[in-house]
């Protein structure tokens, strides 16, 4: 995030002699993620942070493709996902493309006995059921419905949850997930007109600060293979750190939304941004206030980008037939636009308590084995009086 934090304890002037009450020194770390040139913390670990005593067999972890050219808008039924009882077991990638992966999870296990990282990509995860606490080395974060988590590359992190029926969708970003550019002013600080503020994000909250020798497994995601590390100190072996990059949770009920006498087009409801794809908060609001307005939103061409809309709950005012967890995709090629029926039941409603998550990539997505089992094949027809 781009505002300054620290947690735990830190020497005054970075790179210097940190030792703790023993003598012993402290080990520090340069933790980011774009070189030298983008956010970076500085770490100060028990013990070296690279102390790997086994390396064991990696796994194939890469989706299959079934459909790498799509132009037929499709409907997912989410929640028909499988649970599956390990974390990592249960991610199910959907869509695909060199910028982004869009998976669905539903983890039924409330602990993992092993640590994970993504070594590849900034983890989005959007809560839709289920509440826990995010662990990382930087510090803990509790979650709850609704809730964003943003997992910059190389967090090292667990996911715990307080039941078994959680259903989470997470989207890998290949360049770093940020707040929307035109949000912030040249130093970052969020702006007047931005639909949230720093006040609204939550950093990690306490530092799990282990000293502990033994076996550790870290399972790091490279490049849609999964290794397994072996490491001889706990990883959540940080006494302080400070710095802008770190995990943090901004919560989608605490998105203002910007609303206007007339439509407003999709990119006020813009939440984050990443190198060719963004991520937008559908929320409750009040529909446009001019006598003649139509809320509904107007037929629109997307020729350049394709549209995922994960429908989180109430009743979204554009579509027929969607539920709960429902996913639409509406490809790039072709015009979309609402439902029959929907822009005319729209006039003169005054408000919405329809609650979405869409994900606009900028390049085609390809659908995985795991999306086509969850089309219902028959959403492309629905236009059809
Ligand atoms: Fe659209």
């Amino acid at each position: 995030m781009p505002f300054y934090s620290t947690r735990g304890k830190i020497p005054k002037k970075r790179h210097t002699i940190f030792k703790n009450k023993d003598g012993n020194h402290r080990y520090e770390q340069l933790f980011g993620t774009e070189g030298f040139t983008g956010f970076s913390s500085l770490l100060y670990h028990i013990h070296r942070p690279t102390q790997i005593t086994a390396i064991k067999r990696p796994y194939s972890i890469k989706p299959k493709i079934q459909t790498d050219n799509n132009i037929t808008p499709r409907l997912f039924h989410g929640l028909k996902l499988k649970g599956e009882k390990d974390y990592l077991k249960s991610r199910k990638p959907i869509l695909i493309n060199s910028d982004v992966q869009i998976t669905l999870a539903s983890p039924q296990k409330l602990k993992s006995d092993y640590f994970y990282k993504n070594a590849d990509a900034d983890e989005l995860i959007f809560i839709h059921k289920g509440e826990g606490t995010l662990r990382t080395h930087l510090g803990n974060i509790e979650f709850k419905y609704g809730d964003y988590l943003i997992i910059p590359r190389g967090v090292i992190y667990k996911l715990e949850f307080k039941k078994t029926e959680n259903r989470l969708l997470i989207v890998e970003s290949y360049s770093p997930i940020y707040t929307p550019n035109r949000y912030r002013n040249k130093f970052g600080q969020l702006l007047e007109h931005s639909p949230f503020c720093e006040r609204d994000i939550r950093g990690p909250s306490e530092l799990e600060t282990y000293d502990k020798k033994g076996e550790f497994l870290i399972k790091v995601k490279k490049k849609q293979v999964m290794h397994s590390l072996i490491y001889a100190t706990h990883p959540f072996d940080v006494v302080g750190w400070d710095g802008y990059n770190f995990p943090y949770s901004f919560s989608i009920h605490d998105f203002e939304s910007i609303t206007g006498r007339i439509h407003q087009p999709p990119p006020v409801h813009q939440t984050f941004q990443a190198h060719n794809f963004v991520v937008c908060s559908f929320c409750p609001r009040m529909y446009d206030y001019h006598p003649l307005s139509i809320p509904a939103p107007y037929n629109h061409s997307n020729i350049d980008s394709e549209e995922v809309i994960y429908y989180v709950d109430g009743d979204f005012m554009s579509r027929n037939d969607v539920d709960q967890g429902y996913i639409s995709l509406h490809p790039s090629g072709i015009p979309h636009g609402p439902h029959p029926g929907a822009m005319e039941r729209s006039i003169g409603e005054k408000s919405t308590d329809e609650l979405a998550v869409m994900v606009d990539t900028f390049n085609p997505l390809m659908l995985t084995e795991e999306a086509l089992k969850l089309d219902d094949g028959k959403y492309f027809k629905s236009w059809v009086e």
